[in-house]
């Protein structure tokens, strides 16, 4: 184990639940979501697709198949099809009867109590996508073009760049699983806000260069404190995270 005051190179970090605290309860659904809070995170992250009618749910795959009781791509089912499978029992009993929830009721039920990292999730099945989440966002009546407890990030940086066109105040983040060169941050700094890398692929060097050109940098997954301790040390800003505690057991450490 290495030695790192954690308080001096980074007091503040954000903690992202990914998909929920998804470690506790089944992921993208509202009991993630609650016990994510329950655990005074900074951000819920959670994954936006589109049904056949053209309704924007809560989901990572695109299929149902992994996390629901049903079949099929969520681009071939209706939003009642997808509200009637079960999203809950497949992560344990006692979660039986979680449903997956819109896009729409996410904001309703948590916009005013936590920020909100929306993932738009394979896009490019989903012609359009970019505007319908625009519009949620737009309507939903505590917004405004000042708040800065919305967030958006995907692995495609044409369907940010479509986003940050209907929301230009917005922070977009670019997603990122591979080896980062300084030339490729160059091509992509003046669309984006932020980056969101694999934790295995963040150097010093490459955080640096993220701070020089003003983007944040967040790390997923992380769940072992020692990664966290190690990222911290290298100056991220964020953490996705499936187990929140790991952050407040690291502040209480240092
Ligand atoms: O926030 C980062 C992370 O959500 C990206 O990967 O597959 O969990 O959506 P994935
Ligand atoms: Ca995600």
């Amino acid at each position: 184990p290495f030695y790192v005051n954690v308080k001096e190179v980074n007091s503040k970090i954000l903690s992202i639940a990914h998909r929920g605290a998804s470690g506790y309860a089944p992921e993208n659904t509202f009991a993630a979501f609650d016990k994510a809070i329950e655990m005074d995170v900074d951000y819920l992250e959670l994954d936006v697709q589109m049904t056949k009618d053209n309704h924007l749910v809560i989901i990572h795959d695109p299929k149902v198949n992994r996390t629901t009781n049903g079949k099929g791509f969520v681009k071939d089912l209706t939003l009642s099809q997808i509200k009637s499978l079960d999203a809950g029992s497949w992560f344990g009993e006692e979660f039986r009867g979680e449903r997956i929830p819109t896009f729409k009721e996410i904001l309703n039920v948590y916009g005013d109590k936590v920020g909100l990292l929306v993932e738009l999730k394979n896009p490019s099945l989903y012609p359009g996508i970019e505007k319908k989440v625009s519009d949620a966002i737009n309507n939903y009546s505590l917004f405004s073009e000042q708040n800065p407890s919305i967030k958006v990030q995907s692995f495609d940086l044409s369907s940010l760049r479509s986003l940050k066109k209907h929301l230009p105040l917005i922070d977009v983040g670019l997603l990122i699983n591979r080896m980062i060169n300084y030339r490729k941050l160059l091509k992509v700094e003046k669309d984006i806000d932020f980056i969101n890398m694999q934790k295995r692929y963040i150097t010093r060097h490459i955080v640096l260069q993220a701070h020089q050109l003003n983007l944040k940098i967040y790390a997923w997954t992380v769940n072992e404190l020692r990664d966290l301790t190690y990222l911290l040390h290298l100056g991220i800003d964020g953490a996705i995270v499936d187990y929140p505690e790991i952050i407040f057991k690291l502040q209480k450490i240092y």
